[in-house]
């Protein structure tokens, strides 16, 4: 039932280690991904692969400038979907990552063993996620619980939007259940999954005591393939603050956004407006090309309580100060900032379905492999700025098509009436939404950032099952080794 639960936050990983040493400041983490029981469907036990053993694994929280060393050990010697044991690759959503620490897809890591992931967090504040990309096991792995939030800040991030108890991690999912409580993952057709319970870390359509204050929301869509609409149940807009790639430049008061898997919106919500006792509801609207259940529809409801304390006095910003680009003296811009006549390549990816397979311009991740993983797309220097067109031909599909390494700008689309992109996707963005027939234009740099010479990096639809299905091709940066 909608509502009747309570609302919960992921915990913060704490690293087990921190100091300084010849390049900076740095941090150690573990994780151990591993079987967890959790209590999702009221009076029954749900067996989870997940960080830690939990769904959303820990959130970790850095400051920009701290290295961070992650090392991630395997320890799912069973795998409760297929039978087989479960080999692993961890991917960090969102950072400009070396390609050795990446998450390559046929970079895996079986049970067993472990791997250290270095992170370089150099980029400006954002909300990434990380989460399993093991080729061919992506959709399973992820729906098993291997998903969690990685929260970069910095000072021009803490100094604008709300922090602490006011900033809030929103991991939304779709899930289905048999009877006995395990989950019932089911990708027949290489289609996609949606399921018919909507989970907010973790928790069926779960009930949050908000007080009248501004609240920031870090909304991630991490379920397999479904979209959202979100709105509120009042009518009044969202703030939208933040896209993929961090602060935008400028605040977006919107009624609704699209949200496709992968993609991160970061929204503020003002609810001093109202009075204890009210309820607002976070629901979702349809998108085409979704399946909709029951209760689909909604995703979690605010209960606005009392206010303890002094009055809340933040005043929504209608600009952000991003801070200065890192690199800059390298040539690297701020995404905000590239302009389409610095671009030195144009280059088109086409996604259809064709003779039954999901390609990119024709191709597939089998090809790459067959290639000995040498076939890319292309071959960027450092720094290049290049526009890419993404466009849409497969029918009646959606695919939200992530490009790992870059941010870009949304330069151009071809269903808005002005042509530009939707209002609240202008920002720094990793993850472009196709919807049936659409096309994206996207104006990016390939900023690696120190001690990256380059290397391969994959671009995929973020469907997982249209992933699995070979829904992805590589680009290398500068020298290609991995
Ligand atoms: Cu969120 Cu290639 O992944
Ligand atoms: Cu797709």
């Amino acid at each position: 039932t909608p509502y009747t639960n309570m609302f919960r936050r992921p915990p913060v990983l704490m690293p087990f280690e921190e100091g300084v040493d010849d390049k900076g400041p740095f941090q150690r983490y573990r994780l151990t991904q591993k079987l967890g029981s959790a209590s999702i469907v009221p009076g029954l036990t749900t067996t989870v692969a997940g960080y830690n053993g939990i769904f959303p694994g820990p959130t970790i929280k850095v400051n920009q400038g701290t290295r961070t060393e992650v090392r991630i050990a395997n320890k799912l010697t069973v795998n409760r979907i297929n039978g087989l044991p479960f080999s692993t690759v961890t991917h960090l959503h969102g950072s400009a990552s070396l390609p050795q620490y990446d998450g390559y897809a046929n970079d895996q890591t079986a049970p067993g063993h472990c791997k250290t992931y270095h992170y370089p967090n150099w980029q400006q504040a954002r909300t990434l996620w990380y989460h399993d990309h093991n080729h061919r096991d992506t959709a399973q792995n992820v729906f098993s619980g291997l998903a969690a939030q990685y929260h970069l800040s910095d000072q021009y991030e803490r100094a604008q939007l709300p922090q602490g108890e006011y900033d809030v991690p929103l991991v939304v999912s779709d899930m289905a259940f048999n009877a006995d409580g395990s989950v019932a993952f089911d990708d027949s057709g290489n289609a996609g999954f949606m399921g018919d319970v909507i989970l907010v870390n973790g928790v069926p359509w779960p009930t949050m005591k908000v007080k009248p204050r501004v609240y920031r929301f870090r909304v991630l869509a991490a379920g397999i393939s479904r979209s959202f609409r979100f709105t509120l149940s009042t009518g009044d807009p969202v703030y939208v603050v933040g896209t993929d790639a961090g602060m935008t430049p400028k605040v977006a008061a919107v009624s609704s956004w699209r949200h496709g898997v992968a993609e991160r919106y970061e929204i503020l919500i003002d609810f001093r407006k109202y009075k204890a006792g009210t309820k607002v509801e976070l629901k979702n609207l349809s998108n085409k090309n979704n399946t909709d259940f029951a209760n689909t529809g909604k995703v979690m409801q605010f209960q606005v309580v009392e206010e303890t304390g002094a009055k809340d006095t933040y005043v929504i910003p209608t600009t952000l100060d991003l801070g200065p680009q890192p690199y800059a003296n390298r040539g690297a811009i701020e995404v905000n900032k590239l302009t389409a006549d610095m671009a030195v390549a144009r280059r088109r990816l086409r996604v259809e379905r064709k003779h039954g397979l999901w390609t990119v311009n024709g191709e597939t991740w089998e090809d790459v492999e067959d290639s000995g993983f040498t076939r890319v797309l292309g071959n960027p220097k450092p720094y290049d700025v290049e526009i890419w067109e993404l466009v849409n031909e497969s029918g009646g599909w959606f695919h939200p098509l992530h490009i790992h390494l870059i941010d870009a700008q949304i330069i151009g689309r071809n269903t808005t009436a002005d042509g530009k992109a939707h209002p609240w996707e202008r920002g720094g963005k990793d993850v472009f939404y196709l919807g049936e027939n659409e096309t994206v234009t996207a104006l990016m740099q390939f900023t690696t950032g120190d001690g990256n010479e380059g290397g391969r990096y994959m671009t995929h639809c973020h469907n997982l099952v249209h992933e699995d299905n070979d829904m992805m091709i590589q680009f290398a940066v500068g020298d290609a080794k991995v």
